[in-house]
């Protein structure tokens, strides 16, 4: 909106005036003219400029306006839910990730919540993001192809059998791009609970955003095959289906940590 009143000529009092008038008209938030990229904003506060028209000590002081942490925000709404159903609506009504306003649909899981094996990828595809389910494009379908190989999926009803699959992203990234750490950070809370609530014997990580969620580090060559635990859990971190449509010579290490997957649900069991 075109303010008639020139912000240079503005005193203290009359800019004051203006803003108490502004609040009894019920206004609770300030903004700005263009959007202000406040990721991009220096850290330090600016310092305010001391001048004549400063106010005067008896003045009430500036009051600054509570800043958001998004990752606060996201550890209370996840603390706060016992259910999936819980848990995919507060994911739902979590609004400080950018990514939200960009995809078509929230993508929260897939398969068997009483699986044994639980599945972390790592964000919706186009295809996801149409679907609204996790892993049916191209590389969805040969992580089915796997796992039906181990004679295990997503439609078992026996948790034996059964695979449960999610990402640890809910909204795709534009244009597919990868996910940033601060994206990541932002909806871990959710991914922790939701590991929580499925409690599933063990974790296959899908690829290095998922090892990145889980380890805080990427490096999927070296780190595939290898269990290890996070969230609590047994983890194997194996190659993205994704990357195995690329390179198919993958595949072979891909199988062994298959194999090894069966293992270790044989010794648990
Ligand atoms: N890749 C992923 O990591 N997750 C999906 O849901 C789809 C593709």
């Amino acid at each position: 909106m075109e303010s008639a009143i020139d912000a240079q000529t503005l005193d203290y009092h009359t800019a004051r005036a203006l803003l108490e008038w502004q609040v009894e008209l019920g206004a609770t938030e300030a903004i700005l003219d263009a959007p202000f990229d406040r990721y991009e904003a220096p850290k330090e506060a600016p310092k305010m400029a001391q001048s004549a028209s400063a106010p005067a000590e008896h003045d009430t002081p500036p009051v600054a306006a509570p800043t958001i942490d998004p990752v606060v925000e996201a550890q209370s709404a996840a603390k706060a839910v016992k259910t999936l159903e819980e848990l995919e609506a507060a994911m739902a009504a979590f609004e400080h990730c950018e990514l939200k306003r960009g995809a078509r649909k929230l993508v929260f899981s897939d398969g068997n919540p009483a699986a044994r094996v639980m599945i972390i990828g790592e964000a919706p595809g186009r295809e996801e993001d149409r679907a609204g389910k996790p892993f049916v494009g191209r590389a969805g379908q040969l992580l089915d192809r796997m796992f039906a190989a181990l004679d295990m999926g997503r439609e078992a009803a026996q948790s034996r059998d059964a695979i449960y699959i999610t990402n640890v992203l809910p909204w795709r990234p534009p244009q597919n791009r990868e996910p940033e750490a601060r994206e990541i950070a932002m909806l871990l809370p959710f991914l922790e609970r939701h590991v929580e609530i499925v409690a599933p014997d063990v974790i296959v990580l899908m690829g290095n955003i998922a090892c990145q969620a889980a380890f805080g580090k990427r490096g999927i060559t070296r780190l595939r095959g290898q269990w290890q635990e996070a969230f609590g859990k047994p983890v194997l971190p194996m190659f993205h289906p994704a990357y195995l449509l690329r390179q198919p010579q993958a595949k072979r290490e891909a199988w062994a940590d298959l194999l090894s997957l069966k293992a270790k649900l044989g010794e648990l069991s």
